[in-house]
């Protein structure tokens, strides 16, 4: 009988409100999915995700995609070992890729679900959308839909959908109908309803 994981996300710290959409794309996938998760910083929203992932026993691809130096914002410190540190009892349920977002993009291949909480500039969130979307997922979403507090943010998303996506608390997402796809998008749907 599979043994549930834990789930440890609430003593990482972190930025994570966005358990509703991860539980969602989970529900909805189909045994192989290949879901992404862009900028992990220590685990919090990626240690959610794993274990969501991990005791749905559907065998689905968890990639976490994070450069673990920080940003000026957080010291440029090398905060991998800390995130390996929290993430250990998940070893083996997730890959850990440390490239830039557009770089690891263009490295996964075709993807199913993808989560981009990365850098929040206008700039680096557009590039962040191009490049994912040339994976194909079903779903695209991503953190701090802010109108007062990351306007680049609300620009970048607004640029790639125009009014073809939608919010939930502080999180944007958009569902893309694939020809072939490992997302049942009516699964989704019913799930964040
Ligand atoms: C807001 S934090 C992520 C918070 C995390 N989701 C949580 O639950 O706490 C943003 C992360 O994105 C990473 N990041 C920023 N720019 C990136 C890039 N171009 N490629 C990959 N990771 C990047 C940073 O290293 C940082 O860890």
């Amino acid at each position: 009988m599979l043994q549930l994981i834990t789930h440890n996300y609430q003593t990482i710290p972190g930025w994570f409100d966005f358990d509703w959409i991860y539980q969602a794309a989970v529900a909805a996938a189909y045994p192989n999915a290949k879901l992404v998760e862009v900028g992990a910083f220590l685990g919090r929203s990626s240690s959610y995700l794993v274990t969501e992932a991990a005791n749905a026993d559907k065998d689905l691809e968890v990639n976490i995609v994070d450069l673990w130096w920080g940003s000026s914002e957080h010291h440029f410190k090398n905060y991998m070992p800390e995130f390996m540190r929290n993430m250990a009892h998940l070893r083996g349920h997730f890959n850990p890729i440390r490239l830039p977002s557009t770089v690891a993009a263009g490295a996964l291949g075709n993807t199913d679900f993808v989560f981009l909480d990365a850098e929040h500039t206008r700039k680096a969130l557009s590039a962040d959308i191009r490049a994912w979307r040339n994976t194909y997922p079903a779903i695209i979403a991503g953190h701090d839909y802010k109108p007062n507090q990351f306007t680049g943010v609300c620009e970048a998303v607004h640029e790639a959908f125009g009014d073809n996506f939608s919010v939930r608390g502080s999180t944007w997402y958009a569902v893309l109908p694939q020809h072939k796809s490992y997302i049942n998008i009516r699964k989704f749907r019913d799930a964040i309803a």
